[in-house]
C-alpha cells in the first residue's frame, strides 16, 4: 500500500532529510586517502545523533552492523564499513545514508573517488552517467507520470552508455518506515504502474556497472559485488511529489 504524506508529514520528512544532506556533505569532506572506511561511519554516526536523529541502516534486518554503507570499486551496494578497508587515491567509493527523524526516514547515496582523482575515463564516464542517470530518474518524478516512467528514464540513459543496469536492486517509497510501496526497478518501459500523486516520497537510486548487470553476495551476507569484477557506481535521492512537480529532500548545498 502506498502511504501519500500529508503537509505535516512531507515537514518532517524534509528535516529529515536535510539532517542527512548535511551528515553527507560533511562525510564527503572526509574521504581521503589513508582513511578507513570505519573512520567515515564513526563521523556519519555522529553528525547524525548530534542533530536529533537516529540511524536506520544499524540493525537492519536485525544484522546490518553500521550507520552507512561503504562500497568500493567492485562493491555495488551494502558495503560494511571496516577498519581494516584504508582507502586510497582513486578508489571509487559509493556511501550510502540514512536516518530517522520525528520517525520520518530519509534515504541517499553518492559516489566519488577518494582524492578527487578517476583512475581512468572511464570510471570517470561511470560515475557522471550514473548521477545522470538519477536526474534523469528525479526529473521523471512530476504528478500523472506513470511509477515504470523513472525505471524508462534511467535505462534511457544507461543502456546508450553500455552500462550494466543492476537489477535485483531498485529505488522504494519511504516514509514512516525505510522501505516502503511501490519498488521501483531501474529499468523497463515507460507508462505502467501507478500515477504519481501529490504526497507520495520516494527514494530513487540507480545502480551501474560499467561491466555486465550480474551481481554476487558476499559470505558476510550484505556487501553486493559485481559478479565479473567491473567497477560500480550508485547516486540516490529522497524526493517527493509535489502539486506541480517534485522536490528533491535530500538536495545538497
Ligand atoms: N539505502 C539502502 C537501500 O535502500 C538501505 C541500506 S540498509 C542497510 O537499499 F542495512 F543495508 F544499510
Ligand atoms: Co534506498
Amino acid at each position: 500500500m502506498i502511504h501519500y504524506k500529508s503537509v505535516s508529514e512531507l515537514a518532517k520528512m524534509r528535516r529529515s532529510a536535510r539532517i542527512l544532506a548535511d551528515t553527507i556533505l560533511r562525510v564527503m569532506d572526509a574521504v581521503a586517502p589513508g582513511r578507513s572506511t570505519a573512520d567515515l561511519d564513526a563521523a556519519a554516526e555522529e553528525l547524525i545523533r548530534a542533530a536529533g536523529a537516529v540511524s536506520n541502516f544499524k540493525g537492519y534486518r536485525g544484522t546490518y552492523p553500521a550507520t552507512i554503507c561503504t562500497s568500493v570499486n567492485d562493491e555495488i551496494v551494502h558495503g560494511i564499513p571496516s577498519a581494516t578497508r584504508v582507502l586510497a587515491e582513486g578508489d571509487l567509493l559509493s556511501l550510502d545514508f540514512g536516518c530517522i527523524w520525528e520517525g520520518f526516514h530519509s534515504d541517499s547515496a553518492v559516489s566519488l573517488f577518494v582524492g578527487g582523482v578517476a583512475p581512468s575515463p572511464e570510471a570517470e564516464r561511470l560515475v557522471k552517467v550514473t548521477e545522470a542517470a538519477l536526474d534523469a530518474a528525479v526529473a521523471a518524478v512530476v504528478p500523472g507520470a506513470r511509477l515504470s516512467d523513472i525505471g524508462a528514464a534511467i535505462e534511457g540513459v544507461a543502456t546508450p552508455e553500455g552500462l550494466g543496469i543492476v537489477r535485483e536492486y531498485g529505488g522504494h517509497g519511504i516514509g514512516r518506515a525505510m522501505h516502503e510501496d511501490p519498488f521501483i526497478q531501474n529499468y523497463g518501459p515507460a507508462g505502467r504502474g501507478p500515477a504519481l500523486k501529490p504526497g507520495l516520497t520516494v527514494a530513487l537510486e540507480p545502480m551501474l556497472n560499467l561491466g555486465g548487470e550480474e551481481t554476487r553476495l558476499l559470505a558476510d551476507d550484505w556487501t553486493v559485488v559485481t559478479a565479473d569484477g567491473s567497477l560500480s557506481a550508485h547516486f540516490e535521492h529522497t524526493v517527493a511529489v509535489t502539486e506541480d512537480g517534485h522536490e528533491i529532500l535530500t538536495a545538497r548545498g
